[in-house]
């Protein structure tokens, strides 16, 4: 038996508006909530019972899983009144957990798609005798991570999580989100106040001399936290860039949901997934985005690198691009969003309300 912690209780401000009825984890990617990846990967590498440590919204995770049956996954829940931190919430989550003081415990973060061999990062803290076992992953600008630089023998040396001074920018090796604990090293979180995992356990145990084990991993990585990095992770999947047991389909340039129509004259591709329910008019062209369920986009509407939320309108001729539209929201006809705009849920914007060539006449 491996027992897993799942921390899910974040508010994924940064995907606001379409954090703002869905927690992150839940928010549809290649087709399903991105939590199915997660889970149906942890139940692949032999986890058999996952605690769901909640905190916003957490009766929509109860309502999407009940106890695991369809992930192949025993599921508990436990939710934070008050959010804890991501230590505090590993603490709180460790009560339910049922083995032993010298089991190993995955952790995950609720928000990272990767290729990581889980059972092997188990089963290398098992022979190493480590304290825990961190996945580290290599990026090109690591400022918005935990850096954790290690020495030869991948010993953790120092974690320093999201530093703001450049003479801190000492490796390019992050923190993954994966963990793997001796169960007796979480139970020594302080219980009942908020802890950061990565502020205050993980320099502590290095303070103490614990043996903290880095594991730089070459594939596959990503952090759906922001806009960008949500639209390219669903995307990836769709196109097979990195497996999933949870992909309702064979990969390809695009995922049709069931209930969809995408009118044979449209171009869809670079990964698109068209929810179901959607409606894709003559003439549009979507690539590598997201459309949510119900949405339309209507004739000769160009979206590119773009969310189109739940019930979402997108009139004709309007283009899209590296744009976020919440639930429900109408776009008329026309209009020119570009990079970065973050439409609000329900807002209607009427025909060429926002463009940057100059209005037609
Ligand atoms: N239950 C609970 N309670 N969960 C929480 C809380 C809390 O108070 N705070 C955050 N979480 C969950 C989030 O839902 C997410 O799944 C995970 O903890 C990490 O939070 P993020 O908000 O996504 O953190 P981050 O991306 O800025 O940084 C973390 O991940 C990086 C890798 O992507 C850190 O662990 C970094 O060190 C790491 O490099
Ligand atoms: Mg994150």
């Amino acid at each position: 038996m491996t027992e897993a912690i799942l921390l899910v209780g974040g508010q994924g401000t940064r995907l606001r508006p379409l954090t703002s009825n869905t927690p992150k984890p839940l928010l549809p990617v290649a087709g399903v909530p991105f939590l199915t990846h997660q889970l149906k990967r942890a139940a692949a590498a032999g986890v058999t019972r996952i605690v769901l440590a909640t905190s916003y919204l957490p009766e929509l995770f109860e309502k999407e899983y009940g106890d695991g049956q369809k992930v192949g996954i025993r599921i508990e829940y436990i939710s934070e009144p008050q959010p804890l931190g991501t230590g505090g919430a590993i603490r709180n989550a460790a009560e339910r957990l049922a083995c032993g003081p010298d089991e190993p415990v995955l952790v995950f973060n609720g928000d990272i798609l990767s290729g990581l061999d889980i059972a092997g990062l188990r089963d290398g803290h098992r022979y190493s005798g480590a304290d825990v076992t961190l996945h580290l992953t290599r990026v090109a600008d690591p400022r918005a991570f935990g850096l954790v630089p290690t020495d030869g023998d991948g010993r953790v040396l120092d974690f320093l999580e999201k530093p703001e001074h450049s003479a801190d920018i000492v490796t390019d090796q992050i923190n993954a989100g994966c963990y793997v604990f001796t169960r007796s090293v979480l139970d020594r979180i302080p219980a009942g106040r908020v802890v950061s995992v990565e502020r205050e356990t993980f320099p502590g145990l290095l303070a103490s001399g614990a043996y903290v084990r880095g594991v730089v991993d070459h594939g596959y990585w990503l952090d759906l936290g922001t806009p960008a990095a949500f639209i390219q992770g669903s995307a990836d999947l769709v196109r097979g860039l990195v497996a999933s047991p949870a992909l309702p389909g064979p990969p390809g340039e695009a995922l049709v949901l069931p209930g969809a129509s995408v009118h044979p004259g449209a171009q869809i591709s670079g990964g698109t997934v068209i929810g179901e329910g959607a409606r894709v008019e003559d003439g549009a062209v979507v690539k590598g985005s997201v459309v949510l369920a119900g949405a339309h986009i209507a004739k000769g509407a160009l979206v590119h690198s773009s969310v189109v939320g739940r019930l979402a309108g997108i009139g004709p001729g309007t283009t899209l691009d590296g744009v976020v539209i919440g639930d429900g929201a109408e776009v008329g006809a026309d209009n020119e969003l570009t990079p970065g705009l973050r439409i609000d849920c329900r807002v209607v914007l009427p025909a060429q309300g926002v463009r940057i060539s100059a209005a037609r006449a």
